[in-house]
């Protein structure tokens, strides 16, 4: 692995949680990620399961882990099951976790070979009333390819059919939504590649340079650091900077435009989420000024808003209206038109049609129930926008805050953001 090695209290801490929510005599089993297929004999680099690595910082292929925190017997109460290392995996894959390791790595006493699995398996089935499986029940997920989990819901149904099952994936999103201060560490660490990498931003771009250059000095900066990106890049030059998912970064970057970039590194998977929008020649004109402070008011005061207690859609709703005003001050809504806005449309959504944040963790667009209220330990993004096709450019601001007792806390505070501030150090 690339990150350093993890405290494995943070899985212990949050098996233990997720005992607690079990119903009794329940077991609960999840999968790795397979190795997805391109062409030919391609596949898609490895991406870690993110509910198996946030119970047992198993990153590993094919792995397996069961817990059954009421078997009678104490070493059935968490086993994880991995690919046992042999000769040819050496020779080819190279190194695959021993016992030891994985061990160490999670905090699980009890590490078998995966030839064991359908034996033990069963014999555990048979002292269980139910059994928790899991699946990806994010609302805006497309779920086109069975995954390894959906397979092991169907083999489990055909040889245990009289068995409850149960969904983990409630439970999951319940206790993933709070970050740990372990987690958070993580998470900064993240935020901090991130940081490192916008700052050569800002004494790379000039007119002339292209968007595939400036992801490529991201990626240097991400990757000596042991990260690499949390997301596929947005670098987006003028006109592009209102496409919101903007991913060919094949433009040349020209005088008196605005590059967006929505880039951001991931640590250890923990994902920072991160937007800056700069001038392509250091310098931003009175109009780009204008409609860049609107943005930034709010943003600043959606952090603030963002308060234990709120929920999700009060907090949008605010941003919205606040949004409005600012529109007003630019000459881009009219009074009437905010008079005419419905709950479901309101006026600014012309100009800022997407969300104002989402929570933030181990999957860029984190799990979590967007209806119940922010908790400490709530990690959301923060980033409104404005985009004007008809005047060439677009801005949107991001970033990452924890909700805490004190108020929120933003992750990102030494970024630079101030529009001055970037001119000043553009031109250094
Ligand atoms: N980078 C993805 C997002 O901002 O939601
Ligand atoms: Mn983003
Ligand atoms: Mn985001």
């Amino acid at each position: 692995m690339r990150h350093k090695p993890i405290n494995n209290k943070l899985f212990v801490q949050n098996r233990q949680q997720l005992a607690k929510l079990m119903a009794p005599k329940a077991l609960a089993a999840l999968n790795a990620n397979d190795v997805l297929p391109t062409n030919a004999d391609g596949t898609l680099p490895m991406q870690p399961n993110a509910d198996l690595f946030y119970l047992s910082g198993i990153e590993q292929e094919e792995s397996i882990l069961v817990m059954f925190p009421d078997a009678e017997e104490e070493k059935n109460r968490e086993i994880l099951f991995l690919r046992e290392p042999n000769e040819h995996l050496k020779i080819w894959e190279g190194y695959k976790h021993t016992k030891e390791d994985a061990r160490k790595i999670s905090g699980i006493k009890n590490i078998q070979w995966l030839s064991e699995f359908p034996v033990m398996f069963r014999s555990l089935m048979c002292e269980a009333e139910s059994a928790y499986l899991n699946s990806n029940e994010y609302k805006r997920a497309k779920v086109e390819v069975e995954t390894r989990d959906a397979r092991f819901i169907h083999q489990c149904r055909k040889d245990f059919p009289l068995h409850t099952y149960r969904r983990l994936a409630p439970l999951l999103h319940q206790l993933r939504v709070v970050k740990t201060d372990l987690e958070l560490e993580l998470l900064k660490e993240a935020v901090n590649i991130t940081a490192k990498g916008f700052h050569r931003t800002l004494r790379f771009v000039k007119p002339g340079v292209t968007e595939y250059e400036v992801e490529a000095e991201l990626s240097r900066e991400f990757i000596r650091r042991r990260g690499k990106f949390a997301y596929t890049p947005i670098v987006a030059t003028g006109k592009n900077n209102c496409v919101l998912h903007y991913l060919q970064n094949d433009q040349v970057c020209r005088k008196g435009q605005l590059l967006l970039m929505d880039v951001a590194s991931s640590y250890a998977n923990y994902n920072a989420d991160l937007t800056r929008t700069i001038p392509v020649s250091g310098k931003f004109s009175r109009r780009q000024k204008r409609v860049y402070n609107a943005v930034l008011c709010v943003l600043r005061a959606s952090i603030k808003s963002a308060t234990i207690g709120k929920l999700h859609r009060d907090w949008t709703k605010e941003a919205q209206a606040h949004m409005n005003e600012e529109l007003l001050k630019l000459d881009l809504l009219k009074t009437s038109q905010v008079k005419k806005q419905t709950p479901d449309n309101p006026a600014c959504r012309k100009y800022f049609m997407h969300g104002l944040g989402h929570p933030l963790g181990l999957d860029v667009h984190d799990v979590g129930d967007t209806n119940a209220p922010f908790t400490p330990g709530t990690v959301l993004t923060v980033e409104p926008g404005i985009y004007l096709p008809d005047e060439g450019f677009g801005i949107r601001l991001e970033d990452d805050i924890v909700v805490t007792e004190g108020g929120p806390v933003n992750l990102m505070a030494k970024i630079p953001i101030e529009a001055d501030e970037i001119e000043s150090i553009m031109n250094r």
